[in-house]
């Protein structure tokens, strides 16, 4: 048996490909365009694994993933390819159209195609997973519940605005065409392999490189932190026993303010590894001009997996940043090479040669 998995060589997709392939030899098939986010030193382990296939190449590519689907036959896709930074999205939303949008778009007409043209034992075995975000919700106030699955699409950015628009392509293939679909929208994922972007990346290497910890306003806007190998384990829970067509919000329980994050990672990193001048790494704090439209509160009620699918996170947020912190600590040339360019040029080499 074979799943494809898009996105494979991003932070969420490449510990995905990794979990899967340490708990079974299922193979993968990873098909990835590698933009600056793709990284394939992420699934460096997988080196010379034949349970693992790498290819590289674009969700938008009607041909392509034809050819995939038809030569692989796998019996689900996950879907975890996209841009997925906010800020990226608000300086250039093109990219976000095309791949999170359009890109969707052509990857459901060639999985709607593969499938219809399956027998009935394997048609009725497959499916399409597509990943999302708690950001198609919009942002809560301070006393708000969290966001449960019927909660109404209300995306702010560039970039919750094209995740939703995947959201309802991946839902209308369902109710037109019967697609066998399952959509899973997650809070704010940490761990391993998270490229130095993103909040609690960018803190742990700028902290340590002395340079400033750029905070966002007044720092008080609230994320809800998912632990990236339990939202792995979600997926897998929901790709076994998800109810088709259905949607499942995954979340951490960990609602934190970002100044909060800042100050753990800090303390964290002065426990263990602290200046040279014994100064906190609270020092570099420093406040900037906000996110233009910046999402108050993002909170997650993952009920529903917990009772439909007896899901629940392993890891706290005590547990889960300790790790985090702990894996770059730990993995300084996997930081290096991020922030040299170096996979990049390993890829242009790799692929000049092929
Ligand atoms: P990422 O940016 O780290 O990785 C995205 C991957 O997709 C990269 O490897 C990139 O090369 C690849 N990609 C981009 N465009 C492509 C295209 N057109 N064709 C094929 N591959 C392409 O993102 P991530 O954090 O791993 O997120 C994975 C998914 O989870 C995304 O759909 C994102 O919207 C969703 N999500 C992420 C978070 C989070 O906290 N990181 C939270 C909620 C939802
Ligand atoms: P981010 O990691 O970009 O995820 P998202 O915007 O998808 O939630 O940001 C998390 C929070 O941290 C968000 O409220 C913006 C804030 N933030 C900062 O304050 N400083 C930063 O340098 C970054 C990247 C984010």
């Amino acid at each position: 048996m074979t799943i494809l998995v898009t996105g494979g060589a991003g932070f969420i997709g490449s510990n995905f490909v990794l979990d899967w392939l340490a708990g079974s030899d299922e193979t993968v098939v990873n098909l990835d365009k590698l933009t600056y986010a793709g990284n394939v030193h992420n699934l460096a382990p997988l080196a010379g694994d034949p349970r693992h296939a790498f290819v590289q190449g674009d969700i938008g590519d009607a041909g392509l993933v034809a050819a995939l689907l038809a030569q692989h036959q796998p019996r689900a896709v996950l879907n975890f390819a996209a841009e997925s930074h906010v800020d990226r999205s608000i300086l250039g939303p093109g990219e976000f159209i095309q791949t999170n949008i359009v890109g969707t778009f052509h990857l459901l007409e060639q999985v709607r195609a593969y499938w219809a043209a399956l027998d009935t034992p394997a048609k009725t075995a497959f499916r399409l997973l597509h990943v999302s975000t708690d950001e198609v919700y919009g942002s809560l106030a301070a006393s708000d519940p969290a966001f449960t699955e019927t909660h109404r699409y209300e995306p702010n950015s560039p970039y919750s605005a094209s995740k939703a628009a995947s959201d309802h392509l991946v839902r209308a293939y369902h109710h037109t065409y019967g697609l066998p679909v399952l959509t899973t929208n997650c809070s704010n994922n940490y761990g391993p392999l998270h490229f130095p972007e993103k909040l609690i990346p960018l803190m742990i290497v700028n902290a340590q490189a002395g340079k400033p910890l750029p905070v966002y306003g007044d720092g008080q806007q609230i994320r809800d932190w998912l632990y990236v190998k339990d939202h792995c384990s979600a997926i897998r829970a929901v790709l076994a026993g998800g109810r088709l067509g259905e949607t499942y919000n995954i979340g951490g329980w960990n609602e934190k303010p970002n100044l909060d994050i800042v100050n753990t990672v800090c303390d964290l990193l002065d426990e263990l590894k602290p200046r040279a001048d014994l100064q906190s790494y609270r020092s570099q704090i420093s406040y900037v001009t906000d996110r233009p439209g910046h999402d108050r509160r993002y909170a997650i009620d993952a009920r529903k997996i917990g009772q439909e699918l007896g899901w629940k996170p392993t890891e706290t947020f005590e547990t889960g940043i300790r790790k985090t912190v702990q894996w770059y600590l730990d993995n300084p040339d996997w930081v290096a090479q991020v922030q040299s360019g170096a996979y990049r040029d390993w890829v242009a080499t790799q692929y000049a040669q092929s």
